[in-house]
């Protein structure tokens, strides 16, 4: 049952065996497995270095273990060291002496690293789509609320208003860099390792180029040391999926804190909130939180795969093993989080009354009296000092920059004329913020504009 027996003359620890084993994670590669397989019995057919009918016959026997395994007609046997032990020994159950050539002119370590490069491809593919549909909800609640008016804040105080379509595009752009992040990834991976060998690569006339377009690689890796032993892809891979969290983490703390009675910006919808099993009235954001709080781990797996790669000498060392669990739990933790996040937002309800009342206070319309001042000859120092004598006016008084009469207004500062009001009115202040990038309406459709088109073209 182990590809190894024959210079060993003792049978292994069963807790060496135990704790050397891969298979109870690495099983969820055995559809890459036999790709990759299919692919260089092919090629070793091709080349004359196994017989033509040799290689229908492994390719039959492969694509029948993978239907049965499909087909939850063959378990994956946790007792094999890993993946390809198991997959190649029920070959060799199932078709005989014949299948023992499949494994000609390659090793587990150039067939390990292959089934990760497939299986990253796929995934990445899959997180993409994730990631665009989450685009797609964030563009479709940013077109119908060009006009929503909402504080933006710095130091979480009210600063200045914008609107609701500002911020959510905001997301959008962090998300865009994700998609291009992965994509930039994809394309540095994208190159064939089989044919690697051990490490030295392999004494047969083998092709790669041929293996790497029958597996949809764009080229083959140029050094079988580092082929082997390179794990930067998936180290890069974690850096984006962290990055992912990250960002998903800072939206899951705006909605979080946006629905909390104090601010009562946005409503969870029913179906995606949770409930106390002691206080009736409460409504709790679990998956915001929850989100929030997995995006540890997936900083974790990233700090100890870069931690375990730290200091391995070329070429495969066993420590490699590790990434496996590392990396598909990120990759699960993101996918599900993408998977849920996106109809959370989707569903959510926004509160606009309580969002615009919210922007009314806090004074965020003083920079606007400023720039009304400046408009009128006062130099911005001058002008930040005659607002701040304003506010503080404001606060003793508990009125807001709207309450006050052209008199007050006047008080501190004749300058001041009645179309102080007008410049100060919150619809104002957003339409006048029109440079590009800004959150005036006329910038925002703009923005909103190249961005449904990158929609439409990536
Ligand atoms: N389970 C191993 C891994 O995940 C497969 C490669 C094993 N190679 C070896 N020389 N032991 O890295």
């Amino acid at each position: 049952m182990k590809l190894w027996g024959g210079r060993f003359t003792k049978k292994t620890d069963s807790m060496v065996h135990e704790f050397n084993t891969s298979i109870n994670f690495d099983q969820r590669l055995y559809a890459y497995d036999i790709k990759g397989s299919i692919a260089h019995v092919t090629m070793l057919a091709k080349q004359d270095i196994i017989g033509k009918d040799d290689a229908a016959l492994i390719e039959k026997g492969l694509l029948e273990i993978l239907d049965d395994i499909n087909n939850h007609k063959l378990d994956i046997d946790p007792s094999f060291e890993d993946i390809h032990s198991f997959i190649e020994s029920t070959l060799i159950d199932r078709i005989g002496d014949t299948g023992k050539k499949l494994h000609t002119g390659r090793s587990r370590n150039d067939q390990v690293i292959l089934d990760m490069k497939l299986y990253t491809k796929d995934e990445i593919k899959e997180i993409d789509g994730l990631l665009k549909n989450l685009l797609e909800v964030l563009l479709k609640v940013s077109k119908n609320n060009t006009k929503t008016i909402m504080p933006g804040f710095t130091h979480l105080q009210k600063a200045q208003p914008i609107t609701l379509a500002h911020h959510f595009m905001a997301y959008f752009e962090m998300f865009k860099r994700d998609r291009s992040r992965l994509a930039d990834i994809f394309d540095r991976m994208n190159e064939l390792p089989l044919g690697s060998g051990a490490l030295a690569g392999t004494t047969f006339p083998i092709d790669r180029e041929f293996v790497a377009e029958m597996l949809d690689f764009k080229g083959v890796t140029l050094n079988s040391m580092d082929s082997v032993s390179d794990r930067d892809f998936l180290v890069e891979l974690l850096n984006a999926l962290s990055l992912i969290m990250m960002h998903l983490s800072r939206f899951c703390e705006e909605i979080i804190i946006w629905s909390s009675d104090d601010y009562r910006y946005v409503e969870l919808d029913d179906a995606y909130s949770t409930g106390s099993s002691i206080m009736p009235q409460k409504k709790n954001p679990d998956i915001a939180e929850l989100i929030r709080g997995k995006t540890g781990r997936v900083y974790g797996s990233l700090m100890s795969l870069l931690t375990t790669l730290k200091g391995l000498p070329l070429a495969y060392n066993k420590d490699m093993q590790e990434d496996k669990e590392l990396v598909f739990d990120a990759i699960d933790t993101v996918k599900t989080s993408l998977v849920l996040f996106a109809p959370m937002i989707d569903t959510m309800k926004f509160l606009k009354e309580n969002m615009y009342k919210s922007c009314q206070n806090g004074f965020t319309n003083a920079t606007d009296v400023a720039d009304y001042l400046v408009v009128k000859s006062i130099p911005f120092r001058d002008a930040h000092h005659i607002v701040g004598q304003l506010v503080l006016y404001c606060i003793e008084q508990s009125k807001s920059l709207d309450d006050l009469t052209l008199d007050e207004y006047k008080a501190i500062d004749p300058i001041f004329e009645e179309d102080i009001f007008h410049a100060i009115a919150l619809e104002t202040c957003v339409e006048r913020r029109a440079s590009i990038g800004g959150p005036a309406e006329a910038a925002m459709s703009k923005s909103i504009e190249i961005n449904e088109n990158y929609l439409k073209n990536n």
